[in-house]
């Protein structure tokens, strides 16, 4: 075989690699991760069933991680306007997923912007 055609075959095994789902694992839900690691749904529902002002939840979250005023410059600001579910919300965004600011602050802010 020749080396032209071994390496294009490396290549394409490389690239089929970096696509392959056992290489890169599936992103989880944020709703998930927490289930499995807690008690389920009641890990942040009571009696599994999603509460009408998301005070409940608010509350569970702080639990575990503390209030917005005891965490870092992105969060302390919101202590007192917003719940953590209006940037992390749990069904709808994935482990890792670093929330944005463009949805409420049209200045260009990031969270890098604020923690340099
Ligand atoms: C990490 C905490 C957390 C866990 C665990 C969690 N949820 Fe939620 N869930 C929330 C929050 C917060 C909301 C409010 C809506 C939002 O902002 O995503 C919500 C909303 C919901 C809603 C309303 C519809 C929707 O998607 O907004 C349903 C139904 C629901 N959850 C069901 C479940 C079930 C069933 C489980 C277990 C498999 C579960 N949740 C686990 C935090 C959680
Ligand atoms: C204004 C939007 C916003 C709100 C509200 C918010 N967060 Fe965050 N959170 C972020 C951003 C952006 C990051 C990534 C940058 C950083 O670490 O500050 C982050 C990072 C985190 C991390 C670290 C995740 C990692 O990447 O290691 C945790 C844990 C977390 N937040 C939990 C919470 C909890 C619990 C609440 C409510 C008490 C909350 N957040 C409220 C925006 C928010
Ligand atoms: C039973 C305790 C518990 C509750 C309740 C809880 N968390 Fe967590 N959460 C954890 C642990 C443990 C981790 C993994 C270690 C870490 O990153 O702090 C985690 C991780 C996270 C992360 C980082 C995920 C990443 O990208 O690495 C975010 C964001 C987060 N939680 C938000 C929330 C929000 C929002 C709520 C409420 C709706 C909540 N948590 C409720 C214990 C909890
Ligand atoms: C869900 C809406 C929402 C998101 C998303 C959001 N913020 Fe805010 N932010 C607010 C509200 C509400 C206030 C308090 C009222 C005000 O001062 O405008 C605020 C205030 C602030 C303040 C203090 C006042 C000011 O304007 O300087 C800072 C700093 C801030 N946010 C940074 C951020 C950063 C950084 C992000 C992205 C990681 C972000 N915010 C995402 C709603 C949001």
């Amino acid at each position: 075989m020749s080396k032209k055609i071994l390496s294009a075959l490396f290549g394409a095994g490389l690239a089929a690699l970096a696509l392959s789902p056992v290489a890169m694992a599936d992103p989880q839900e944020l709703a998930e991760m927490h289930a499995e690691m807690g008690s389920g749904c009641e890990t942040c529902h009571a009696d599994g069933e999603p509460s009408a002002d998301g005070a409940h939840e608010f509350e569970q979250c702080q639990s575990c991680h503390g209030s917005l005023a005891e965490m870092d410059a992105v969060h302390q600001p919101h202590d007192g306007n917003l719940m953590c579910a209006d940037c992390h919300a749990p069904h709808d965004s994935n482990v890792g997923d670093k929330p944005t600011c463009d949805s409420c602050h049209d200045d260009g802010r990031t969270a890098e912007s604020i923690l340099k």
